[in-house]
């Protein structure tokens, strides 16, 4: 059995910690609860001895014979710290051994997960984002804060992450160290968009981000810096990903296109409206007359065409230039067109792998074959959709063409796993 420790330090957030505990206890873990003193105002001793069914105790000098300060950290698979105070990152990070739980800290080998919460300021004060920097250099995991309602009024960065969040971090770090996207930045768009018809009615499809939103967490746990692309989305921020809201099409557009610049691959998992109303009515449209009038649609940009395309006038460029001999040390223009910009030399142009999505009802290989050519992507992952399949539940199955003319059958499961082939597949193109 796996051995965790889940560290709880004193913000507000500790409550959502009862639910990590539990979803580590209800998937066979066997946890020991380290509070900090001041944690134990929040939430009482009973509560965590309950639901671990082990001891709790916030200090060194209880059960001294077993050596608690030493043994839970050195017998420990990973440590996770959620909430984590700036106090506990700031004696953390300074090696401070004042309290069981960073006497835990300082003994243990296992990994270690920190998830932050706490006010925006204090996360981002310079001496928070130092303690921070210093821990991730030494190789402990801390988790970006999501972003939201904070205990006050206010709002920003500081939320603690949802605990199922928490939890398939420390789920993955568990499962073994999976680093193959480190260093690389990669862009996911997830959702369905929506095209205003008045101030109150949208023309939208079904799409809920499940499938975009396990890319992005799968992507976060093999090491990628994430921008996730939230087209209506309801569900949790993924722990560690950055996210973009947005709404429409257009809007939608404009934020793939400037994450994508610099970005290794994009994955355009979302459902974009091909087309929208011509003319968006300013006030809600009345039901005055007997017949309403017919509202008259306009397409939208094609952006997984639109990044297809801008790739390739980008290489045109390169060829153009190498042709030249006018490659430059240090990096190289790609001169005018769609998509001019600077690139790392050897990096080729950007985005390096593009992936898309087709959602098909039928005929749905020889209709994601056609899809594939005329967007110009290099995977493209063809589901079925139609009544109960796909939208909406926790599962897909899919086949992931590419752009040699190969597939890769994905059969049914998790929509995690499928994201895991996507990675794997962008990480061989990317090697
Ligand atoms: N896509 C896009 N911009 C659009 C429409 C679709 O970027 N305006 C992307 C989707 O994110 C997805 C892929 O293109 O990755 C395929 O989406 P799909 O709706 O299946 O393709 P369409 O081009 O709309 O083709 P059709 O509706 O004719 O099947």
């Amino acid at each position: 059995m796996t051995s965790v420790v889940l560290g709880v330090s004193a913000g507000i957030a500790v409550y959502k910690s009862c639910e990590l505990l539990r979803l580590f206890t209800e998937s066979g873990h066997d946890v020991r609860v380290v509070p900090t003193r001041d944690a134990l105002r929040f939430v009482g001793e009973p509560t965590w001895a309950a639901l671990s069914g082990n001891p709790v105790t916030t200090e060194v000098w209880e059960s001294v014979h077993e050596v608690p300060h030493v043994r839970i950290g050195q017998s420990a698979d990973l440590v996770v710290v959620a909430p984590a105070t700036a106090d506990v990152l700031a004696r953390a990070a300074h090696g401070m051994a004042n309290d069981l739980l960073t006497n835990t800290l300082l003994t243990a080998r296992c990994p270690v997960v920190f998830a932050p919460a706490m006010h925006t300021e204090m996360w981002e004060h310079p001496a928070t984002r130092a303690n921070v920097a210093t821990l991730r250099e030494r190789g402990a995991i801390v988790v970006e804060p999501a972003v939201g309602r904070l205990t006050g009024a206010d709002t920003g960065p500081g939320r603690l992450p949802d605990p199922a969040e928490i939890f398939e971090v420390c789920r993955r770090v568990l499962a073994g160290p999976r680093e193959d996207l480190a260093g690389r930045h990669v862009v996911v768009s997830a959702g369905g968009t929506r095209e205003a018809i008045d101030p109150v009615r949208f023309i939208g499809n079904r799409s809920s981000g499940l499938q975009g939103y396990a890319l992005a967490r799968t992507a976060v746990a093999r090491g990628a810096e994430v921008t996730l692309v939230a087209a209506n989305v309801t569900l949790p921020d993924p722990a560690g990903a950055k996210v973009v809201r947005v709404e429409s099409a257009r809007q939608l557009r404009e934020a793939v296109l400037a994450a994508a610049e610099h970005a290794d691959a994009v994955v355009m998992a979302a459902a974009v409206a091909d087309f929208r109303p011509v003319r968006q009515s300013d006030t809600k449209i009345k039901k005055s007359s007997a017949e309403p009038d017919p509202i008259h649609l306009v397409k939208n940009p094609d952006i997984l065409a639109e990044l297809g395309e801008v790739r390739r006038a980008r290489r045109e460029a390169y060829a153009t230039r190498d042709a030249g001999g006018a490659a430059a040390a240090g990096g190289r223009e790609t001169g005018d067109g769609p998509g001019a910009a600077t690139q790392a030399p050897g990096d080729g142009p950007h985005p390096r792998v593009i992936v898309g999505f087709a959602a098909e009802t039928d005929d749905v290989l020889a209709n994601g074959r056609a899809k594939l050519e005329r967007k110009g992507c290099d995977l493209l992952v063809v589901n079925q959709v139609g009544e109960n399949l796909a939208f909406g539940t926790p599962d897909n199955a899919a086949v992931v063409l590419t752009a040699e003319g190969g597939s890769v059958e994905i059969s049914r499961g998790p929509k995690e796993d499928l994201a895991d082939v996507v990675w794997d597949l962008v990480v061989q193109r990317l090697a």
